[in-house]
Parts: C-alpha cells; sequence; structure tokens
C-alpha cells in the first residue's frame, strides 16, 4: 500500500503504471477519431438492410460498448439491442438479427461460441477485433471483420470497440448526426483529461479525490436504469481491474427496493462502504427525487457519500465522461495500492486453466 501523498507525484503515478494505462487513456479522444475512420472505412453488403435486432456478443471490455450501443440508440430508433456476456445466444436471433462479436483479442471462448452460433442461425455477422481465432473464423467465413489497432487493454480501447459499431448502424441508416455526436464526445473528453491527468494535484483533480476516498474501503456505485446504469457496471469493472479491489454496483430504481433496506447491520462493515452516486441530467425526475432521499437514509451509516455528475449534452459524451473519470479513479486507486493496473492475472488464469480443459 501506498501513501495517499503518493498522487500528488506524477513519478509516483508513472512507475506505478508500467503498461501505461494512462496513456491509453490520455489518448481516448484520439482513438475514438481513429475508431470512426476504421468503422467508415468498413464496407456492410447491403444484404445487412432492414434487421429487426441487434445483439452484440462480448464479455469485459469487450462488451462495455455494446451498453453504450444499447442506451444511445434506444433514443433514436425502434429496433432492439440486447448484449449478450454468454455461450450461447438467444432463441430470437435469427438471419434478420445483426450480431456484433467484439472481442478485442478475438480468442474469448465465450465470444468464439456464441459467434458459431450466429452463423448457424444465419445472422448478419459483423466481427469487431483485433485478431486471433475472431478474425480469421470470420475473415474464412466471408463476414465483414472491423480490425482495431493491437496493443492496449480491452478496457482502455473502449472507443475502439464502440465507435465502429455505430458506424454500422449509420450505413445501415439506423442512426445519423454521428459526425456531431463524436465532436462533442471528443471536445469533452479532450478538457476532461486535462483535468484528471497525473500533474493535477489532488486538491484540483476529482478522479484522484475519489480514489482517495475508495482506498481501504469498499466502494459501491449507483446509477440509475436507462442511462448510468451501464456506468455503474464500468466503474466497479474497472475498481476490479485495474484497481484489483472489489466494487459493487446497483440501479435506481430498483435499489430502492431492495439494497436501501440493508443499511442497519452489520454496522461495523456498512462504516466500511464508499458511495458513489452517478448523476445524469437525463435521469427521470423521480430517479432524482429518490437519490435525495436515499442519501439521507444511508449518510450517517457508510463511510462517505460523492456525486459524480456527467458532463455534456448527448447522451453519448454523458456516458462516456462519466466512464472516463471512473478510469482514472480505477488507474489512481491502483497507484495507492502499489499495484500494476494492466495486468488481470486472475482473468489470464481462468482463460488459460479453461483453455487445458
Ligand atoms: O479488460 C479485460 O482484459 C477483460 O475484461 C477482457 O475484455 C475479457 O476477458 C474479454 O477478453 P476480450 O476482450 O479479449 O474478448
Amino acid at each position: 500500500m501506498n501513501n495517499v501523498n503518493d498522487l500528488n507525484s506524477v513519478e509516483r503515478i508513472e512507475t506505478n503504471d508500467p503498461g501505461r494505462m494512462l496513456d491509453a487513456l490520455w489518448r481516448m479522444p484520439e482513438q475514438c477519431e481513429e475508431a470512426l475512420a476504421i468503422g467508415r472505412k468498413t464496407e456492410i453488403p447491403s444484404g445487412y438492410a432492414s434487421v429487426s435486432n441487434i445483439v452484440v456478443t462480448g464479455l469485459g471490455g469487450s462488451a462495455i460498448g455494446g451498453d453504450f450501443l444499447r442506451l444511445y440508440i434506444a433514443e433514436k430508433t425502434g429496433v432492439p439491442v440486447i448484449v449478450n456476456r454468454d455461450y450461447t445466444l438467444p432463441a430470437f436471433v435469427d438471419s434478420k438479427t445483426l450480431v456484433f462479436a467484439v472481442s478485442y483479442s478475438g480468442n474469448t471462448e465465450e465470444t468464439l461460441s456464441a459467434y458459431a452460433q450466429a452463423r448457424e442461425t444465419g445472422a448478419r455477422i459483423v466481427a469487431l477485433t483485433n485478431g486471433g481465432k475472431l478474425r480469421r473464423l470470420a475473415e474464412d467465413d466471408g463476414y465483414p471483420v472491423i480490425v482495431v489497432p493491437a496493443g492496449i487493454s480491452p478496457r482502455a480501447a473502449t472507443g475502439y470497440l464502440l465507435i465502429p459499431t455505430l458506424t454500422v448502424l449509420e450505413k445501415l441508416g439506423l442512426i445519423s448526426g454521428l459526425d456531431a455526436e463524436l465532436d462533442e464526445l471528443t471536445r469533452t473528453l479532450r478538457s476532461l483529461r486535462e483535468e484528471l491527468q497525473p500533474k493535477v494535484p489532488v486538491e484540483q483533480n476529482p478522479a484522484k479525490q475519489i480514489a482517495t476516498r475508495f482506498y481501504g474501503k469498499i466502494p459501491v456505485i449507483w446509477g440509475a436504469a436507462g442511462s448510468t446504469e451501464v456506468v455503474a457496471m464500468r466503474w466497479k469493472g474497472q475498481v476490479n481491474e485495474n484497481g484489483k479491489a472489489p466494487a459493487y454496483w446497483n440501479v435506481f430504481p430498483e435499489l430502492n427496493h431492495n439494497e436501501i433496506v440493508g443499511f442497519e447491520e452489520p454496522s461495523a462493515l456498512l462504516g466500511q462502504l464508499e458511495i458513489v452516486i452517478l448523476r445524469d441530467s437525463g435521469d427521470h425526475p423521480r430517479v432524482q427525487k429518490r437519490m435525495e432521499i436515499s442519501k439521507d437514509i444511508i449518510k450517517d451509516v457508510v463511510s462517505g457519500i460523492t456525486e459524480v455528475w456527467s458532463r455534456g449534452e448527448g447522451r453519448l459524451t454523458r456516458m462516456f465522461s462519466l466512464t472516463y473519470i471512473g478510469d482514472y479513479v480505477s488507474v489512481y486507486l491502483a497507484t495507492l495500492y502499489g499495484i500494476d493496473p494492466t495486468p488481470v492475472r486472475n482473468i489470464d488464469h481462468l482463460k488459460q486453466k479453461l483453455a487445458h480443459s
């Protein structure tokens, strides 16, 4: 464990990050721009038009872009989207389904299994990957393959693993106005990174402040259904994968019907919970009220409550900006724990064991 003052040392932060997760974070606006160009140059067969539903199949860092896609297009088209984090696909998948098979490595067994099933159903498949078996199979099968650059962790490739799916929907005529959305997104991320970067001291750096609150505590992240729910899950995943620490998440209004009751016992442990409430201007007014009342219920029991607001106007920018803050928080938490944010030894161990059984 390191000292909280380490967050004011750029050198300490950088030596703790040999895999250069922070460089990947810094480059996120440029990554989004590159991803737009990569997606736009991919040819999508004319037979892919008029889909009845969309499935994004992937896991972990390769699945989260699918959730953004789901939220983003929910307010733009009537085409339902589901994110499938499993070996198998739902029974509704057929030849009118657009399936995005997403795996940064291209070797994730659940995604390869779902890909094989999608192929059997005659679905319109687009593979999004850096390579591996997924790329080979999809190329051999004659499906469009969007290849994104290597060299970063899947969870640092959110731009690469999201934006090309949007360009496909643009080509299919399901969405428009992507240039304006991307312009707002990259402007907002560029301004946020100035606030969140390592050289900004704790006193002015919201990500470092939240990391300090998370340090030695159990983070609990609350979002709102239909908007920040995905970001809450992402914050939790980033604390796990980058910070190598436990974290939990839940969603309003559902949590007001169960989790909120669980703040009476065990009192000694409740004091270890550090709550973050993700706020967004698009949240339902009744949900916003619920957040206020909920804060009041738990405020004397938990270690602390922090609210973090999304930035920007468009849905994509609002969700991505909150995500970006959480990404920085998780890397600074890794600094505090003296742990390299990049390796995910337990995931690698599981993948290796499974590959040999
Ligand atoms: O961030 C990570 O490393 C993981 O969450 C991976 O994304 C996950 O294990 C799936 O691997 P891949 O993205 O290569 O399909």
